[in-house]
């Protein structure tokens, strides 16, 4: 049955790993990581700095052996040579020679990925295009600006097509313009069907592109989930006349209430249940003019999650 195969490779998740660990010297960098990117997903493994991302990522991409448990990429286990081929990687620390051109920069990489000779051009200039840089082809990577070293390492980890694309901090070291320019090439990746594994400390990095997110601290995951159910909780602003505290007594099941003058701020509240304490406000002779749902930052769950430090 011809496509049965592909459909089967499709269907599988991009990663899957097992708790995975990893010590350096006895000391833990990563311990029991179990999570599963489904396919097609921009996936953020966000941390403070030191939580174990980087680590997590070499595990991934075979170049650091776990100390314990396992976990498949596209399909293969870690480690597995022929899938290397199959997965694009930006590393987080990374710097071309100068004086190579950006052309030759991917050039270079394509023979090392083993392309076609034939090929190596076309797929060079494909890439530039996808991250802005087709016009600078023939200039050399010393006159580049941070920005643009960083799309080149974008267009390098594009390079044969990936499935899976793993980028370790690609906006650390850009201004405002360089990480609005990523934003939109992972977009553009998630479109095409590449599953993105975004490494990030940057919360609004990873709120502004990610669908699930996995929050690392200090080798262990401490959240993950889609990021609409981990924000899912919310709070309320209502600016009603008429409410004392004694309009307000068993209210307390919608979640933490605060009453200054004619403002009642509601926090923890399920956004589904605001339409009911609306209507019991009502209900006790509270007039009310106005009603604001806000979801919390991804920074301020995550704040929460580290405050237990
Ligand atoms: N090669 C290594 N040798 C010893 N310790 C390491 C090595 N790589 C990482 N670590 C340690 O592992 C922990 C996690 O590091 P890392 O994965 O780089 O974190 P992140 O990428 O989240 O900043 C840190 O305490 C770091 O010092
Ligand atoms: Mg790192």
């Amino acid at each position: 049955m011809p496509g049965t195969i592909g459909a089967a490779r499709r269907a599988e998740p991009a990663i899957l790993t097992e708790q995975l660990s990893k010590e350096y010297g006895g000391k833990a960098a990563l311990s029991d990581l179990t999570m599963t990117v489904p396919r097609g997903q921009v996936f953020g493994f966000l941390g403070p700095n030191g939580a174990g991302k980087t680590t997590a990522v070499k595990l991934l991409l075979g170049l650091a052996r776990p100390t314990a448990g396992e976990g498949l990429v596209l399909g293969e286990p870690l480690g597995d040579v022929a899938v290397r081929r199959r997965v694009g990687y930006l590393p987080e620390l990374f710097r071309y020679q100068d004086w190579l051109t950006a052309e030759e920069v991917l050039l270079a990489h394509g023979a090392l990925a083993a392309r076609p000779s034939a090929a190596r051009r076309g797929e060079a200039q494909a890439v530039l295009e996808v991250v802005g840089l087709a016009g600078r082809a023939r200039d050399r990577v010393g006159t580049f600006s941070k920005g643009m070293q960083q799309r080149l390492g974008l267009a390098v980890a594009l390079l044969g097509a990936p499935e899976l694309v793993v980028l370790d901090e690609p906006t650390s070291a850009l201004d405002p313009t360089g990480r609005h320019d990523v934003r939109e090439i992972i977009h553009d990746l998630k479109s095409r069907g590449v599953t993105v594994f975004l490494n990030s400390h940057l919360l609004g990095e990873v709120e502004q592109v990610c669908d699930h997110v996995a929050i690392l601290r200090a080798g262990r995951v401490v959240a993950q989930g889609s990021l609409d159910v981990l924000l899912s909780s919310t709070g309320v602003r209502i600016e009603a006349d008429g409410v004392t505290s004694g309009t307000l007594q068993g209210l307390e099941r919608f979640g933490e209430i605060f009453l200054r003058g004619t403002e009642l701020q509601v926090d923890g509240i399920r956004r589904q249940d605001i339409p009911a304490l609306v209507a019991e406000l009502v209900a006790r002779g509270a007039q009310v003019y106005a009603v604001e749902s806000r979801r919390p930052s991804l920074e301020e769950h995550f704040l929460g999650l580290m405050g237990g430090r």
